[in-house]
């Protein structure tokens, strides 16, 4: 045997090891960080196999910590927007059932005073398109077979911000309500095709969260309130767990309640 594929399949059983039989398993996109990180060590303390995926060149140490803290979960490198990296990682987790994949990766705030007419950043525009609705539709398509095989769910992290029949008072930030109310629309007609092969999709507001992309500061007059990360990430997974084939395609806030489109 030559050392190139020794080494692989070394690295093929020290994967499988660290993975536990019969438990089920989760796929979090930007793991490393806010929503994603914790979702990714509550699902690691129900004792879920979690597949950590973030989009830099090391492993990063959020990440790193809570493998080490627990060895049931597994970061891997995925960024969204790069489909031959979201392919390779699909190829390499072929036939592997995957019970939940949760779309949370996304662009919050970035450069906000080029989302604003007479200074719109066109280019910037299309990396939130890339990111927020294309990367979890290619991430939704790359792992089909794989929600498939589990009869399992995906579910995107939406925004109150998606709602277009809401009158936001919040100026500005285009690209973001925009990207994320396609990611509704296209998740919602996704959630057709997978309802008939028994995966259920679902799209959830966390509500207005103390992470990165929200300030750490208490909100301007106007802004919602926020919501503890505990509340809202144990709310999401009840609600998540709860939610059934008849309630496909919906959009719902943490706490359940339905959003309005
Ligand atoms: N926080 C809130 O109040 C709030 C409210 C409503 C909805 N949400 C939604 O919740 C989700 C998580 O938000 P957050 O507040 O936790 O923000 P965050 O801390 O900024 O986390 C965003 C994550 O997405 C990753 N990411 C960005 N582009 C990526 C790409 N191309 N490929 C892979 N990963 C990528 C980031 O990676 P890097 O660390 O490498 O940048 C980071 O891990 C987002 O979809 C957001 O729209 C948040």
């Amino acid at each position: 045997m030559s050392i190139k594929k020794a080494g692989l399949l070394a690295l093929a059983s020290l994967l499988a090891a660290s993975f536990s039989a019969g438990a089920k398993t989760v796929l979090i996109t930007g793991a490393n960080s806010g929503i994603g990180l914790e979702f990714a060590r509550a699902y690691a303390a129900k004792g879920w196999d979690v597949i950590a995926t973030h989009r830099r060149d090391q492993t990063p140490e959020s990440l790193a910590d809570l493998a080490r803290e627990y060895p049931n979960v597994v970061p891997e490198k995925m960024d969204i927007t790069d489909h031959a990296q979201v392919d390779a990682l699909a190829a390499r987790l072929k036939g592997r059932p995957i019970d939940l994949v949760i779309n949370n990766a996304g662009l919050l705030s970035e450069n906000v005073e080029r989302q604003i007419l007479g200074n719109i950043d066109y280019d910037l525009f299309e990396r939130y398109l890339r990111t927020n609705t294309l990367g979890a539709v290619k991430v939704t398509e790359a792992f089909t077979e794989n929600l498939v095989a589990a009869k399992g769910k995906v579910m995107a992290m939406s925004t109150d911000m998606a709602s277009i029949t809401v009158d936001d008072p919040r100026r500005g930030f285009y690209f973001y309500f925009t990207s994320k109310a396609a990611l509704n629309m296209v998740m919602k007609r996704i959630a057709k095709e997978l309802a008939d092969r028994g995966v259920v999709t679902g799209l959830i507001h966390p509500g207005f969260v103390r992470a990165r992309g929200a300030p750490r500061v208490d909100p301007p007059p106007g802004w919602p309130e926020m919501v503890d990360m505990d509340v809202t990430i144990a709310s999401m997974i009840e609600l998540i767990d709860s939610w059934q084939l008849a309630d496909t395609g919906q959009f719902r806030k943490y706490d359940g309640s339905t959003m309005p489109w």
